[in-house]
């Protein structure tokens, strides 16, 4: 046994949770407690609410759950993400399977998914068709929320890494309802493969790779485990940012919306990429729930406009 696994003959399930904190906290883990009670909660097959009527009640590990725990804690203390650990991701009101080989949703996409909804909800409030298109779908997060949240809404998403497209497909088949359908292509080809879409979305979101190649992420979560095709988006990061901006104003319909997500200090890039395209309006940055801009969305301006 390794020492501080938190596995300690005799140790009570408070007392390993304890030891495991700790430990993740060496390992310079910001969420160390929680990391430690749901890798808790998943060794011992239950959720985070079963785990604490364990604690209160001192009860036992089930069989072989005290090894598991201590098993799960060493690797998340070589920084694994506590994701690929238990096999899921929440977003929004979704449990989503996810593993190496796909990008790990993140709590700021979920505002680029409320921004979606909320204008798709609002299409289909006035009579229209809330069809959108998610471009760089990695797990389908995106879609599958928007199909969750939106009664009607149609969605086709794109993604080019066959790794990250089968974690999407197995999302979709899990949690979609037929409403999703799935591509594996590069964004570039979205309007060849889908003309049935072209000028007729309400929608079209994207969280593409925006890191510059040379600006490699701290987190070894981020840097050694979410795919590379995921991350980086050439020199100033916005390369694929720039297809999707490209394929959005061929799908969407005259005043759909285009979503996309971005890092802090790609704001003005953003917007010269959007003025560079021409034919968008309204173009509005949107703060995350910590205050920082993190995504921008841009109206596709009536037909008569674009290219005047
Ligand atoms: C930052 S991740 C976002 C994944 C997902 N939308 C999310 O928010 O969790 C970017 C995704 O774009 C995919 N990707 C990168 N280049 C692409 C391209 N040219 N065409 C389609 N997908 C691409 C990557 O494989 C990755 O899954």
């Amino acid at each position: 046994m390794r020492p501080g696994a938190g596995t300690a003959p005799g140790a009570t399930v408070a007392e390993q949770l304890g030891a495991a904190t700790a430990r993740l906290e060496a390992a310079g883990i910001v969420s160390a407690r929680t990391d430690a009670e749901l890798l808790a909660a998943h060794a011992a097959g239950t959720d985070r609410g079963g785990l604490q009527r364990l604690v209160l009640m001192r009860g036992d590990w089930p069989a072989g759950a005290g090894e598991r725990f201590a098993a799960l804690v060493a690797e998340r203390a070589d920084r694994v993400p506590l994701q690929h650990l238990t096999g899921r991701a929440p977003f929004r009101g979704l449990d989503l399977a996810v593993g190496p080989g796909v990008f790990l949703p993140r709590p700021e996409t979920e505002l680029l998914a409320g921004l979606a909804v909320d204008e798709l909800r609002a299409v289909a409030a006035a009579g229209g068709s809330p069809v959108a298109v998610d471009l760089c779908t990695g797990s389908a997060a995106v879609p599958l929320a928007l199909v969750d949240e939106v009664p009607g809404a149609r969605l086709a998403a794109v993604e080019l890494d066959p790794h990250a497209h089968a974690w999407a497909a197995r999302n979709v088949e899990r949690l979609g309802d037929g409403r999703v359908e799935l591509l594996l292509a590069d964004v570039a080809r979205a309007g060849e493969l889908l003309p049935h879409l072209l000028g007729g979305c309400a929608v079209v979101t994207a969280n593409p790779p925006y890191i510059p190649d040379d600006a490699v992420p701290v987190d070894p979560e981020v840097a050694e485990h979410d795919p590379a095709l995921a991350l980086y988006g050439g020199p100033d990061g916005l390369r694929v940012l720039r297809v999707c901006v490209a394929v959005a104003a061929g799908l969407l319909a005259p005043g759909g919306l285009l979503v996309l997500e971005h890092a802090e200090p790609q704001c003005a890039g953003v917007a010269d990429v959007l003025a560079r395209s021409g034919g968008w309006t309204d173009v509005e940055h949107h703060d995350d729930l910590t205050g920082r801009p993190r995504a921008t969305s841009a109206r596709r301006a009536p037909a008569a406009t674009v290219g005047d």
